[in-house]
């Protein structure tokens, strides 16, 4: 069976744009594919995280990757820092990694723009990404637009190592929504939305409620003009909207479009919260049993036990190429 592998970061609040970006394809893959879902504990430390705070977002966010409908019978859903084989092939392929190839990354120069102090961590964050790939031989990599960059370096890194040390690793794909890869800001449409934008009503949270999605939205800036027509270019912010509606009322922009001909902006918005609030709805229902349930910390106990030995196998197979004098 094919694998599938992604993470989230624990480093705040999950928004809208995670879920379609992201958590609606790991939903579908579990289907057909051999999943791995993990919480990425050790990239969210590449920015400073208050300790309880990046527990409570840790336990957080995989309980919002089982309300999603992640099923861990299906999926190995799991700790990053809880598989110590990921830090480990991170440093031997940080090795292998040029400093020119991580200057070009979109998400450092975004991330340490206007900074004075930038963690050592943050820069080499794609070479750990890598590793949370190739450790699992990972097929297929369900991701937001803005990892395509991430995920090109982890196919040069696994060539590179292959063709240093022989035929080892699987190169993967992204595998990246038509629509919706790139939800942007309600507040501007030039900026994706994102969980550390420091104002809440640019990005919907999954576990915000009803009242306060139904007031995000019809706060949300819309393009001059009135017509519920999708062009991205001309028309980013209704655009955008139309994206989110498309994937919570499970229809096409065109239908969108027909649907709201001559009706202004006012009915679509209107309309639009109410299909985010019933997609989001009952996630949060079982957000909130899982959480009062305390069931995630065996469900991370288990991810990690399904998937240990493969790690560490891979992680000895690397070592034992690169030269290492194995143990024993
Ligand atoms: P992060 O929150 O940075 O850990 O991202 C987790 C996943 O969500 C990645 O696959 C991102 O590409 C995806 N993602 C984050 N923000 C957005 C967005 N605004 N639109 C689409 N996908 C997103
Ligand atoms: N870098 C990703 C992000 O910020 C998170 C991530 C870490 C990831 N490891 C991964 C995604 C492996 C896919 C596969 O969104």
């Amino acid at each position: 069976m094919p694998r599938v592998l992604s993470g989230i970061q624990p480093s705040g609040q999950l928004t809208l744009g995670n879920y379609i970006g992201a958590m609606q394809n790991f939903v579908k893959l579990q289907e057909t594919h051999e999943c791995f879902f993990m919480v990425v504990d050790l990239h969210a430390i590449t920015v400073p995280q208050e300790p309880a705070a990046l527990r409570e977002q840790t336990e957080s966010v995989a309980s919002l990757f089982v309300a999603a409908g992640i099923d861990p019978t299906k999926a190995s859903i799991f700790a990053q820092s809880h598989v110590s084989a990921h830090a480990e092939l991170g440093w031997l392929l940080t090795t292998l990694t040029y400093i020119g190839e991580l200057e070009r990354m979109t998400q450092f120069k975004d991330k340490s723009a206007g900074k004075d102090s930038v963690g050592a961590g943050l820069f080499v964050y794609p070479a750990l990404m890598a590793a949370d790939i190739l450790l699992y031989n990972a097929d297929l990599i369900p991701v937001g637009d803005d990892q395509k960059q991430h995920l090109e370096l982890t196919r040069d890194l696994a060539q590179r190592f292959n063709s240093r040390y022989g035929d080892y690793f699987t190169i993967p794909d992204p595998y990246i929504p038509k629509v919706g890869a790139r939800i942007m800001s309600l507040d501007d449409a030039s900026k994706k939305m994102s969980k550390s934008n420091p104002n809440p009503g640019s990005y919907i949270a999954l576990l915000d409620p009803p009242d306060v999605i139904r007031k995000k939205l019809s706060r949300a800036t819309t393009d001059s003009g009135r017509e519920v027509k999708y062009n991205p270019a001309e028309k980013p912010e209704v655009s955008n909207l139309m994206s989110i509606y498309a994937h919570c009322a499970g229809v096409t922009l065109s239908e969108i479009e027909t649907r709201y001909e001559g009706q202004g902006y006012g009915a679509f918005k209107k309309d639009l919260a109410e299909h985010v609030v019933a997609t989001l709805e009952p996630l949060q229902h079982k957000y909130a049993e899982i959480r009062s349930s305390g069931a995630i910390h065996d469900i991370l106990k288990q991810g990690a036990d399904e998937v240990s030995e493969k790690a560490n196998r891979t992680l000895r197979d690397v070592k034992e190429r690169m030269g290492f004098l194995l143990p024993g």
